[in-house]
């Protein structure tokens, strides 16, 4: 595998997920850079052609570039000096290829762009069928979905609408631009299919399909799906015609698309507007709710805080060092995977980083340095188990059961190298497995329910309505609570203690 980059390499973060994958910089407008994949590569199977000038006012500032980017004859001409055409190029293309004067486009309706942008594309798409004939062009509409690994320089649909509802800013929205947004990963899904069948096939292709999903939206409703999906006040969506604002470039109006013939092509579902921004919503809240919500609670509040962060290095007792392991592992970890080679590499670099940039880390080697983490992740259980580098481990949650999937054990590692001397405040530490007593201290877990109000259920009642000094509800794992139960049990009124609460009740607690 590899990839091109243009007038910045592709950030690590990217590269490290896709493990023993090369980079190559390419100019499309001059074909530099291509050679140097044909040495080191050699011929490709696939090539997804997803690079582009893409945004319509750039290209109607300068259609010459416009033309001489988004056209990929220096591509086709690169492909063409290889011996044989066995080379698929999924070229990505847009509905904007469309005029917008009616609705549900079939992919052998006219092309009849009314922009720069749209002529380019159409330019493209003739110039490969005329050129080359193993293609896959994706006719694609607005994408939308999570937040990508890495920022990227154009705003994201979903996000800028999210953004501007949860200011609580009335904001304008067209009621007569339709589009079919599609889910960002039903495009990646289509993009497999299609290099999968070309490899066990081998049949060249010359296809042209319109990428979209199933729903014809305008800009209103789909600020209303996201404004019910995020719980925001559907009021804000003020809805205006999209002439009554310039954007410096024509746009067309209704490009919705018939998607008939990629879903029987390609026997395949693509995903509503509502489920992909709930899914994108779900992949956000898993990362920061539920009982791993403790590390992003500590950097929230310390965030916030006057009283515990000082602006001088050289004022400070302690240095956090603030990364989230759930959100190294929601971007960086390949589900099922097992492998955490680039979990640990980018935890080498940062702490390398660190290092290098603060002369306050080599005083003490880190030992002045804490990290805020779930419970058990930053644990040496695992090795233990093991005399090298662990390769995987379940790791225990706190009901005690085991997620296979979850790459809780990568990071003993580090624990053991770079961050070895570091103070470790864990969530709900379990003092059995690698806590040092004396050096490292137990976060009380908080159990976030609802990303949009945090606060719900936290806290409880204020101190003076609270009758009851202690309360302990639980099982008996580890020595610990065995000890302080001694202590306290039937021993102080105030001090109530019970056994394993019932499932209905225990999902409520704190
Ligand atoms: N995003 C959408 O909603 C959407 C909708 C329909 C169709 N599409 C199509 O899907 C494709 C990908 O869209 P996108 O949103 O990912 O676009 P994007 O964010 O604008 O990315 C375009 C990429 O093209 C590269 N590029 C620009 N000039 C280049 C050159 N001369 N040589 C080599 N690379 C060059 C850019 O690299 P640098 O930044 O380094 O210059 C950038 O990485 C495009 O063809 C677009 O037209 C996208």
């Amino acid at each position: 595998m590899a990839f091109t980059h243009h007038s910045s390499p592709p950030p690590p973060l990217l590269l490290q997920s896709v493990p023993n994958s090369t980079q190559f910089q390419v100019d499309l407008q001059t074909g530099l850079g291509f050679d140097s994949i044909s040495r080191t590569f050699g011929q490709p199977d696939v090539v997804v052609n997803c690079a582009a000038l893409s945004i319509p006012r750039a290209c109607e500032t300068d259609p010459t570039l416009a033309m001489s980017v988004n056209i990929p004859s220096s591509l086709i001409k690169w492909l063409s000096s290889f011996t044989t055409s066995d080379t698929l190029l999924i070229h990505l293309s847009t509905d904007q290829v469309y005029e917008g004067t009616k609705s549900f486009y079939k992919e052998d309706d006219e092309t009849l762009p009314v922009n720069v942008y749209g002529k380019s594309k159409v330019a493209a798409e003739e110039y490969i069928v005329a050129n080359w004939s193993n293609y896959a062009i994706l006719r694609s509409s607005i994408i939308f979905g999570p937040q990508t690994i890495s920022p990227v320089s154009k705003s994201l649909p979903v996000q800028w609408m999210d953004n501007v509802l949860a200011k609580g800013q009335e904001t304008n929205f067209f009621h007569d631009e339709f589009r079919c947004p599609v889910y960002v990963k039903d495009v990646v899904n289509i993009i497999q299919i299609l290099s999968k069948r070309w490899i066990s096939d081998g049949k060249k292709m010359g296809l042209v399909l319109n990428v979209g999903g199933p729903d014809r939206l305008s800009r209103v409703q789909m600020a209303e799906v996201v404004a019910r999906v995020r719980g925001y006040d559907t009021s804000l969506i003020k809805s205006v015609s999209a002439s009554s604002i310039d954007r410096g470039v024509k746009s067309p109006a209704d490009i919705s698309m018939d998607i008939s013939k990629l879903i029987q092509t390609l026997d395949f579902t693509p995903t509503s507007f509502h489920d992909g921004v709930k899914w994108r919503e779900t992949d956000l809240s898993s990362t920061d709710t539920q009982r791993y919500a403790s590390e992003g609670w500590f950097m929230k509040l310390m965030e916030g805080n006057k009283q515990f962060v000082v602006k001088d290095p050289r004022k400070a007792h302690l240095f956090y060092m603030p990364f989230s392991t759930r959100m190294l592992e929601h971007t960086l970890y390949v589900r099922n995977s097992h492998n955490r080679t680039n979990l640990r590499q980018y935890l080498k670099n940062y702490a390398q980083k660190i290092a290098a940039k603060y002369p306050f880390w080599n005083k003490t080697g880190g030992a002045d340095h804490f990290l805020v983490a779930c419970h058990d992740w930053p644990s040496g259980k695992a090795w233990a188990l093991h005399s090298g580098e662990p390769e995987f481990e379940p790791w225990r949650t706190h009901s005690g059961d085991t997620e296979a999937s979850t790459p809780g054990y990568m990071a003993p590692y580090e624990m053991r190298h770079h961050m070895e001397h570091c103070i470790r405040a864990l969530c709900n530490a379990d003092v059995t497995a690698d806590f040092k007593i004396g050096r490292d201290v137990s976060l009380p877990e908080c159990y976030v329910r609802s990303a949009r109000n945090p606060l719900r259920d936290l806290g409880g009642k204020p101190a003076s309505e609270r009758h009851i000094l202690a309360f302990y509800a639980g099982n008996m794992h580890g020595y610990l609570r065995k000890i302080l139960l001694e202590y306290w049990n039937g021993k102080d009124p105030d001090m109530k203690i019970s056994c394993p609460m019932p499932p209905g009740v225990a999902s409520k607690m704190n």
